[in-house]
């Protein structure tokens, strides 16, 4: 088998369309003796990673990057730096005490992106890491994908984290084949809620109670894009960007 051939045809599949095609050739190659060069891919192709999606280039400035285990030492200080502004709105913070807490996060991230169960990113702001975004498990059964994300307190307000979605609802349509992108944010958190609101999605509604955060529950902000909606999306962005 010429895994470079095999290598090309995947990167040019949708996500979801490569990881069940890598998965195939897994099985059926997983018995056999690999050559010194296909061995010198195997690890590419066993990651599931594509390099298509491996490295967003939002903006000029803003760059997302697939999250990955040499992320854990910068990614934990980050989180622990930004603790207070973090964790009024994001209950996992506290329970982030080392950058082991911070290693299983990311272990866990990897499992879901190689199952094509939805990638996360670290986001960099001129080659700074910022904060992460991603999507949470997606839902395959009816093609819902889940969008969360934060800063650290230095990079908000910049307009960082409106481009960083833009960019994941965008690969959300177009590559991993969802039709509904959703993001639910706490109604009191009114700059989560504004990202959704700047790119034009959809309040749905209010969840009532949806999350238990430092002792109290909260109501959830409800919002949604359909793929079908993803066209005049990409009108209206570029109204607004002439
Ligand atoms: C939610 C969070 C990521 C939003 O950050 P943010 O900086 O307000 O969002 P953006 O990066 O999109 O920036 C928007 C801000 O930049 C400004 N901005 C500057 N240039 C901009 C541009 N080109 N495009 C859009 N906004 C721009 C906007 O005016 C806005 O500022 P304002 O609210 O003071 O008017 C951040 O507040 C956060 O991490 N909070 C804690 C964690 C959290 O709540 N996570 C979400 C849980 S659901």
């Amino acid at each position: 088998m010429d895994l470079r051939r095999v290598w090309k045809l995947v990167s040019s599949l949708s996500s979801r369309n490569a990881n069940s095609c890598l998965r195939k050739i897994f099985n059926l190659t997983s018995h056999r003796n690999c050559s010194r060069s296909a061995a010198a891919l195997w690890p590419q192709l066993s990651s599931g990673i594509k390099p298509m999606e491996a490295n967003l280039v939002v903006t000029e400035a803003v760059e997302l990057k697939l999250l990955s285990l040499e992320h854990t030492e910068q990614l934990f200080d980050l989180v622990d730096g930004s603790r207070d502004h973090l964790r009024e709105w994001l209950p996992w913070v506290d329970g982030t005490k080392t950058s082991t807490d911070t290693e299983s996060f990311i272990k866990s991230a990897l499992r879901q992106y190689e199952a094509g169960d939805g990638p996360q990113y670290v986001v960099f702001h001129e080659g700074s890491m910022c904060g992460v975004c991603g999507f949470h498990l997606f839902d395959l059964a009816n093609r819902i994908g889940g969008v969360g994300y934060w800063l650290s307190r230095a990079y908000v307000g910049k307009g960082i984290m409106t481009s960083a979605v833009r960019s994941l609802v965008k690969i959300g349509f177009n590559e991993h084949e969802l039709n509904r992108i959703e993001i639910a944010c706490a109604m009191g958190n009114a700059r989560s809620r504004a990202v959704p609101e700047r790119l034009g999605f959809t309040f749905e509604g209010v969840l009532r109670e949806r999350e238990h955060l430092h002792g109290r529950y909260v109501d959830h902000a409800l919002y949604s894009m359909l793929a079908s909606e993803l066209l005049a999306f990409d009108k209206a962005l570029q109204r607004s960007s002439r």
